[in-house]
């Protein structure tokens, strides 16, 4: 027997990495426990994707309703499989900045603790298994936004000829910056999962995620930026813009796509590494381009309360430099934009985000 365990397996990522993995012929373990819905009420709530997990892949998926911050409860089900455990894809998280500072215990205990549960798990009971982590771009904290910008019609574009011109790359420091409470969380997971590489020779990878998105998003005010402003459109509800005219950037990588670049890391697992993930100079829309996207998807115009108030740390420009993985992994290409990426959304939510009458 062959067993990928995902945790956060009914969230945006972990049911991409279910499906993926099923595919692959592994079996799939899953653990959810809808933490989503706490932190971001009914609009969040994963629940909807797991019934379909687990009607669409019935005997393929095991799902346990663990909390990741139960040592017990989650060495229980890592105990149960051990060194059939072939991958460990870690996407059970706290995801919002703005959430995080409302508790930052919980953040930290999930975020951080979490982490070091899932690893401490792995290394016990299936230390031979690629271990891949779901970081983000928050930790280089608001240091992007000390680069040279310029402003263009929509969009801040970096300086010609700026050495991150084709995207921002993994030596950028995560030190001395300004990260929320949620960044320094990340960062903690971030340095431990590379730690239990270099120290106990595990081979693990953190991979600091741009925009990560896809039909499966739960989509909430505040998490799910591509996928949020489509269902605001598609309601006609108002989004509230914060900040930089609209005109900040973000790389975004279809949820797909960041599964081929796992399956890549687990074919050939390294150890100790660190990959910059996000749809690069090939993927990045500003807020104002995605709105009228949307719109020329929709057919519906967007209904924006623009709040002059940038998010705290918020990024004002990022862009991905994906150069190192593909250096690595010279097969991997991506395959969505952000048009085709918006494309989906729409399609895959037509019946289930409807106009809300008024
Ligand atoms: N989506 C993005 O734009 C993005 C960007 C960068 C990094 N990331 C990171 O990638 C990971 C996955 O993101 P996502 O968009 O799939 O998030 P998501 O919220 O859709 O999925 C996470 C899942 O984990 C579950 N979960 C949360 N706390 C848990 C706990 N204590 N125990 C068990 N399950 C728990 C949630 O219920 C949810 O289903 C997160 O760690 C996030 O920080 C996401």
């Amino acid at each position: 027997m062959s067993v990928a365990l995902v945790t956060g397996s009914a969230g945006l990522i972990g049911s991409e990495a279910v499906r993926h993995f099923a595919r692959l012929g592994l079996d799939v373990v899953g653990i959810d426990n809808d933490m989503r819905s706490y932190f971001f009420g009914a609009d969040g709530s994963t629940a909807w994707s797991l019934l379909r997990l687990t009607s669409e892949l019935a005997d393929a998926y095991t799902h346990y309703d663990v909390d990741i911050r139960d040592r017990e409860a989650l060495s229980q089900v890592f105990k149960k499989y051990g060194a059939d455990i072939a991958v460990v894809i870690h996407t059970a998280g706290q995801p919002s900045h703005d959430w995080a500072a409302k508790e930052p215990f919980t953040d930290f205990d999930v975020n951080a603790v979490g982490t070091l549960n899932v690893l401490e798990c792995t290394r016990q009971f299936a230390p031979e298994a690629p271990f891949i982590h779901c970081s983000t771009n928050k930790v280089y904290g608001d240091r992007p936004n000390t680069l040279p910008l310029v402003e263009l019609e929509t969009r801040y574009e970096i300086e010609p000829g700026h050495p991150f011109e084709q995207g921002i790359t993994e030596d950028m420091s995560i030190d001395h910056s300004l990260h929320s409470i949620f960044g320094v969380s990340k960062v903690a997971a971030d340095i431990m999962v590379q730690e239990y590489g270099r120290y106990f020779g595990m081979r693990t990878a953190t991979f600091r995620g741009g925009t990560l998105t896809g039909p499966a998003h739960s989509a909430a005010e505040l998490h799910g930026f591509l996928a949020y402003l489509m269902r605001c459109v598609m309601e006609g509800r108002t989004y509230n813009l914060y900040g930089y005219k609209g005109k900040m950037v973000r790389d975004a990588i279809h949820s797909h796509d960041v599964l081929t670049a796992f399956e890549a890391f687990f074919r050939a697992p390294r150890s100790a590494e660190v990959y910059n993930l996000g749809g690069g100079r090939f993927s990045n829309t500003s807020h104002i381009e995605a709105f009228a996207l949307a719109r020329d998807i929709s057919g519906r115009e967007a209904k924006i309360n623009y709040v002059e108030q940038a998010r705290l740390g918020d990024h004002q420009w990022y862009i991905s430099s994906m150069a190192k993985f593909q250096a690595h992994y010279p097969t991997w290409t991506m395959t969505y934009d952000v048009p085709a990426i918006l494309r989906e959304i729409y399609e895959a939510n037509a019946d289930k985000w409807v106009p809300t009458r008024s």
